[in-house]
């Protein structure tokens, strides 16, 4: 596949965890709220899918989305809080290579002035290859604040990302055959 020009749109990933849309016992909200907003950038949606919280699922599907889609942002909806089952940030933090905290921290410091319950957010984002990883929280309103805070320096994260050779060859580098 061609490499993206840098001043291409944005390739963008939504993955929505949740155990019960998985099953399909209920709709997505999430995901299609956030490709929404994601549309509405012009921005392109080159994949979109519903996983389990299952941590391994999780790891595996991340990666390969990274590895294999030449996407710019993968964003993940869900899983991030406290219940037993949230390991969305646990799956991220694996397959990173290189942190990426600010992006949490400013949804969380905006989140704050919307609601204490933020601080129950344990959102995580990080850069594998050239893509970056972003969590976001499952529910449609909460995720669309959320993206809502990080969306103006998407552009910029994309441009660097596409442009730093070091990345590229981490990229390489990964297993794509599990
Ligand atoms: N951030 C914003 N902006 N608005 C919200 O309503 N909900 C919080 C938090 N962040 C919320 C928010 C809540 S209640 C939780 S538990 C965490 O995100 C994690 O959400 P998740 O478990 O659905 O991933």
């Amino acid at each position: 596949m061609m490499e993206p020009e840098s001043s291409a749109p944005l390739r963008i990933g939504i993955l929505t965890v949740s155990d019960r849309s998985a099953r399909g016992e209920r709709a997505d909200a999430a995901g299609p709220a956030l490709a929404g907003a994601v549309s509405e950038q012009g921005w392109q949606i080159v994949q979109t899918g519903i996983v389990p919280d299952e941590k391994e699922i999780l790891e595996n599907t991340l990666a390969a989305w990274c590895d294999t889609h030449q996407m710019d942002i993968l964003l993940t909806t869900g899983g991030t809080g406290f219940s037993h089952r949230d390991v969305t940030p646990e799956a991220t933090q694996a397959i990173i290579e290189r942190n990426a905290p600010g992006l949490a921290e400013a949804m969380r410091a905006y989140s704050l002035q919307v609601t204490p319950h933020a601080m129950l957010s344990r959102a995580a984002a990080g850069i594998r290859g050239r893509t970056l990883i972003i969590n976001l929280p499952g529910s449609p309103r909460a995720a669309l604040e959320n993206l809502a805070v990080i969306l103006p320096v998407l552009p910029h994260a994309a441009e660097l990302l596409r442009e730093d050779p070091q990345a590229e060859a981490g990229h390489q580098k990964q297993d794509r055959t599990k």
